[in-house]
């Protein structure tokens, strides 16, 4: 029987983004199950939702997809995680030329680590060029509508933080 082929898209999600969402649904054209994993980075969080709020939007953002989309969080490294899983490869969108120096050194020590893992870049959709968890933070912060920037779920949840 062939196997499953599971990648993980790591991140903070904080909170997910239609950018995000287009990456999931294009990388199910690839892979089999596709797990959605928040970090947990307790020294450093300053995170706008908490671990669990995120999850549960991720969740709800994927419902439809049964079990091909799987929410979850890890702490520590993320190769130990990806081991852990059985996960063998890692997906990382990547957008702007200015995201490259960053993935590049995270691939390039994840591959360091755990030579068995890869990471896959996904070019982002042409329409969320510009788009991020923190600018979208700062735009509804300062009372700007990013209804078409994020899932309806996270635009009420991103409302009620503000309000
Ligand atoms: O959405 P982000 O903040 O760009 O995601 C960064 C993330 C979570 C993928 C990265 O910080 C990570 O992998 N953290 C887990 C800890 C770890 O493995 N650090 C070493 C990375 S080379």
């Amino acid at each position: 029987m062939a196997r499953t082929k599971i990648a993980i898209y790591p991140g903070s999600f904080d909170p997910i983004t239609n950018g995000h969402v287009d990456l999931v649904k294009r990388t199910l054209g690839v892979f089999d199950r596709l797990i959605v994993a928040i970090a947990r980075n307790p020294d450093k969080d300053n995170s706008l939702f908490t671990l669990e709020e995120r999850l549960e939007m991720i969740r709800e953002v994927f419902k439809g997809l049964g079990n091909r989309v799987k929410a979850d969080s890890f702490d520590g490294l993320l190769v130990k995680y990806a081991k852990r899983i059985g996960a063998k490869v890692i997906i990382r969108g990547l957008r702007a030329v200015s995201d490259f120096e960053y993935e590049f050194q995270m691939a390039m020590m994840n591959r360091e680590l755990e030579p068995g893992l890869e990471t896959l870049f996904m070019m982002t959709g042409q329409s969320h060029f510009y788009l991020s968890s923190r600018l979208v933070k700062e735009v509804v912060s300062l009372g700007g509508d990013v209804s078409g920037l994020v899932p309806r779920v996270v635009l009420k949840k991103l409302r009620e933080k503000f309000d």
